[in-house]
């Protein structure tokens, strides 16, 4: 049986489309079975419906509280009975009641090596910063925000004279790529979280996730 995924957005979607094109290839272990945006008019939603997936908004503009809102929220995710909770560029800040209640399937995907650069307008200060490299990390998500166990990152390389927008592209082009594989991992069970660490095949990934030198592949 195929795990089922629920994608939650605020924005252009183009992680959530990686994630809907590998879902159509043979043998793939998961559907996505719901999208829930909480920004109205986002192009994310339009990709939704063209794959003929349930689109939902959930305005957070209706709500007097980030807690009323996520209680909401969870009522909606939960008719779905999903597997999975894939953040796909979904801009809030999840309260802990929303954390603890899917707790060890909740994955989000950050435009930073983490730790480096959690929160917002990671590729300019890469930049301002004078690194070199840059990059995406997969993680579990956990009450500390961008700070769950990281399962795989990719890295590119910053060229001198970069602007935020050409890293950006190199970064997203990382994104489409690791975010269907580490999803795939989860469905597949490979990939699971245990006392706030992320385990692959029951071994222990190191600090920097899978791709990691440290990590020993067989
Ligand atoms: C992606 O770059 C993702 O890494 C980032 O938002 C973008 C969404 O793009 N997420 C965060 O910054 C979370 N802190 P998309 O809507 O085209 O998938």
């Amino acid at each position: 049986m195929r795990s089922r995924i629920l994608v939650l957005i605020s924005g252009n979607g183009s992680n959530l489309q990686a994630i809907i094109n590998a879902c159509k290839s043979e043998n793939y272990p998961g559907e996505v079975v719901a999208v829930i945006s909480n920004k109205a008019d986002v192009y994310g939603l339009t990709r939704a419906q063209e794959a003929n997936i349930d689109a939902q908004v959930l305005s957070h503009q209706s709500f007097d509280s980030r807690e009323n809102y996520d209680q909401a929220l969870m009522k909606l995710i939960d008719g779905y009975q999903p597997d999975l909770i894939v953040l796909a560029g979904f801009m809030r800040i999840l309260t802990p009641a929303f954390v603890q209640k899917y707790h060890e399937k909740l994955l989000n995907i950050h435009p930073s090596l983490l730790p480096k650069y959690q929160g917002l307008n990671t590729h300019q200060r890469a930049i301002d910063a004078g690194d070199t490299e840059h990059g995406v990390s997969v993680h579990f998500v956990t009450e500390e925000l961008d700070g769950g166990p990281v399962i795989l990152q990719a890295k590119v390389p910053i060229f001198k004279g970069d602007i935020a927008d050409e890293l950006a592209a190199r970064v997203h082009e990382q994104e489409h790529r690791i975010y269907p594989l580490v999803v795939k991992w989860f469905c597949q069970q490979r990939l699971v979280m245990k006392n706030e660490a992320a385990l692959f095949d029951g071994n222990l990934l190191p600090a920097s996730g899978y791709a990691s030198e440290e990590y020993n592949y067989m």
